[in-house]
Parts: C-alpha cells; sequence; structure tokens
C-alpha cells in the first residue's frame, strides 16, 4: 500500500493539517461534464454498469479539484438489483423499485450476483489504474436497514414508516432480510477491495429513525457482521461507517460496529465530534446549504470544522451528499479554503 495516500494515514489515526478532503456524491448532477455522460449513457443504472462511463464519471471531480479520494461511481440499490429486484431510477423521482413481499424475502437469493456486478469491479480496477498514485480509491455499499428500507417501500420515504412497519409486524422475515443483505454486501464489499479499493464505506442513511432497540438490532448489528466477514479476509482495510442521524449513538456505533472511521452529518455538535476522534478518525462534517450558499455561511463553516477539528484525525467532508444545485465556484472556494489553512 503506497505510503503517500493521506487519507489512509488519518484513518490509521494520524492527523494531517491541512486534512485530506472529498465530498460525499461528489460525481453528480452539479457538474455539466456529469449531466452531459449521464445524457449519453441512457439510464441511471446503464452509466452505474458501463465501467468506460462510470470511470469517467468517477475522475471527473478528481481532475477538476484534485481531490485527495475517489469514490467509485455507482449506487447502493445495484445490491437489490443484482439480486434479482427490479430496480428503476425516473428522472425527478429517484429510485423505484417493487416492493418486496415475504415470501420473496424468503426466496431471495442470486447464483450470478457477482456476474451481475462484474461490470462495477471492472469499474475499480481501471479507476486503481488510472488515478494518481496518491488518490485513495473508496468503495461503498449501502448498510442493510437503508437498503432495505428501499426494498420495501419501493421508494424513497422521509420517516422509513413502511420499513419499520414492516419490521415490527414481520420481524422473522425483516430479520432474514438483513442478513441476506449483510452477507451479500460484505461479499460485494471484499470483491471491490480485491479490484483495488483502499477503503469502503457503508452508507447507513435512515440510521436517525429508529429507536434504540431497533437502532441496535438493524443498524449496529449488520453492520458489525459486514464488518466482521470483510475484517476475516482483509483486516488491514479501513472501513468508515457513516450513521446519519445517529446521534447520541456515535461512539457506540464504533465501538460495536468495530468500523474504522465515523462518517457524521452536520447536525453533529462538534463538541461532541471531537470525543468521538479519540477513539479514531471522524470524516464530515459540512452542511451541504452552507455549500449551496457560499460567502461566509460557507467559509465560517468550514473555519468552525478545521478549528475544532483539525488537531486530531479528521476527513473533511460535507455532512451529506453535495445537492445538484450547488455553484462549482463554491465548491472551489472550499477546496481553497481548507487547502490553504494554517493552524
Ligand atoms: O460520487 C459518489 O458519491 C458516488 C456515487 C454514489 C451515488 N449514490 C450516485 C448517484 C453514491 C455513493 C450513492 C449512495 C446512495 N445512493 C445513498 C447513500 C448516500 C446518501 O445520499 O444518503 C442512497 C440513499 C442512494 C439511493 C439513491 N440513488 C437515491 C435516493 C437517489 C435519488 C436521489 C437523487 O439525488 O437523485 C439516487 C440516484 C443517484 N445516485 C444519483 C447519483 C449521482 C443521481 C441520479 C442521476 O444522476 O440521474
Amino acid at each position: 500500500m503506497p505510503q503517500n495516500r493521506i487519507m489512509l494515514d488519518v484513518l490509521r489515526g494520524k492527523a494531517h493539517f491541512p486534512p485530506p478532503l472529498w465530498m460525499m456524491r461528489q460525481a453528480g448532477r452539479y457538474l455539466p461534464e456529469y449531466r452531459e455522460t449521464r445524457r449519453r449513457a441512457g439510464s441511471f443504472l446503464d452509466l452505474c454498469y458501463d465501467p468506460d462511463l462510470a470511470v469517467e464519471v468517477t475522475m471527473q471531480p478528481i481532475e477538476r479539484f484534485g481531490f485527495d479520494a475517489s469514490i467509485l461511481f455507482s449506487d447502493i440499490l445495484v445490491v437489490p438489483h443484482a439480486l434479482g429486484r427490479d430496480v428503476r431510477f425516473e428522472e425527478g423521482r429517484g429510485p423505484l423499485l417493487t416492493p418486496i413481499t415475504v415470501p420473496e424475502i424468503l426466496a431471495l437469493e442470486s447464483k450470478v450476483f457477482h456476474v451481475n456486478l462484474e461490470p462495477v469491479y471492472e469499474t475499480v480496477r481501471r479507476l486503481r489504474a488510472k488515478l494518481p498514485d496518491e488518490t485513495t480509491l473508496i468503495g461503498f455499499c449501502g448498510a442493510p436497514w437503508t437498503v432495505a428500507t428501499y426494498m420495501i417501500a419501493g421508494h424513497g420515504t422521509s420517516d422509513q414508516a413502511p420499513a419499520r412497519l414492516f419490521a415490527y409486524s414481520e420481524p422473522a422475515a425483516f430479520q432474514h432480510l438483513l442478513k441476506v443483505l449483510a452477507d451479500h454486501s460484505a461479499a460485494y464489499l471484499i470483491h471491490q477491495i480485491e479490484a483495488g479499493a483502499d477503503v469502503v464505506q457503508i452508507f447507513d442513511s435512515w440510521s436517525g429513525v429508529l429507536d434504540d432497540a431497533s437502532f441496535e438490532q438493524f443498524c449496529v448489528q449488520p453492520v458489525a457482521e459486514i464488518v466482521r466477514q470483510v475484517r476475516a479476509v482483509h483486516p488491514d482495510v479501513p472501513i468508515i461507517g457513516f450513521p446519519k442521524g445517529a446521534g447520541a449513538r456515535y461512539q457506540t456505533y464504533r465501538q460495536k460496529t468495530g468500523v474504522t472511521g465515523l462518517g457524521i452529518d452536520w447536525t453533529v455538535p462538534l463538541e461532541a465530534a471531537k470525543d468521538l476522534q479519540r477513539s479514531g478518525a471522524v470524516q464530515g462534517n459540512l452542511d451541504p446549504l452552507r455549500l449551496v450558499a457560499g460567502g461566509k455561511a460557507l467559509s465560517d463553516g468550514v473555519e468552525a470544522i478545521l478549528k475544532a477539528l483539525g488537531g486530531g484525525p479528521l476527513i473533511f467532508n460535507l455532512g451529506h451528499g453535495i445537492t445538484p444545485e450547488t455553484p462549482i465556484a463554491h465548491v472551489e472556494a472550499m477546496v481553497k479554503q481548507v487547502r490553504s489553512a494554517t493552524r
């Protein structure tokens, strides 16, 4: 493993100042070059499964901004898709799936899971060969709970009521679904690592809607299982967990799942984030809307994070994905401010 990928150093607990920097959803619709490739690709899933085009869009933000890390271009919903579920992305409506039933959950399996995902592994191989040596390559998957919310509701919702109700009403089927997703997600991450990913991130975007017992059962345990399976094969590859909205549960989440780094959303108080740095690296946590607004809202937000967290292991990032309406000039201003920061 090259020594010059500073994000890896930070994930091993070392502080770097200025910190390494990348953005969640850095390849996306705020970039005109992404919109152009996206048009050529046809459907969103065609883009995810075409290594030529997926490499092209993954590289776009690296070529423009020179981020320290590159995240594979794909989506968390390729896992249910590769398991044979119907997944579509419609302009302006987000993902649409056929809601899964109890008998379908109990029969859920695919003998061609990795065959279906081979184009994603090919994208990772080509990216590692193409990226600058100092750029960390991040692979990823969705956490079982977050992926399950889409499989059950068939679309995004704000409070995940369909999945919560299903989990309480059909506990055995729901546990089975989490187990199938955890096993396949772990195998998926292992294949990405073997194709060249230096780090993997587990996105649990909807972990903030659960009560205590459900958070433990639906978020912590399945992610701990993924971490266990990945570590059994690749003990040294850092794993970042991003349980968005986990609030007061962030600390125990790291302890119980065993993730190396913690992705923190923008609602995590900086003092609390500083405490979290005692047990390892944190990644975040600029409010993406400060980046949309720009100006003082942006520079104050960046400065507060660097001041509070810059002395410990920090990966500078947004607290959630960049939004399509973000002006490119604001991203440039943020990169400049982080890169030129002095202590
Ligand atoms: O640059 C990167 O970050 C890598 C690519 C990436 C995408 N999705 C591309 C994408 C990653 C890491 C994801 C993760 C993802 N996908 C999550 C977890 C992180 C989060 O944002 O909470 C979730 C919940 C999904 C599911 C998903 N995919 C939704 C809800 C949507 C629609 C919302 C939207 O922004 O349109 C998508 C579509 C999607 N995934 C787009 C991109 C660039 C936009 C679709 C398009 O270009 O047509």
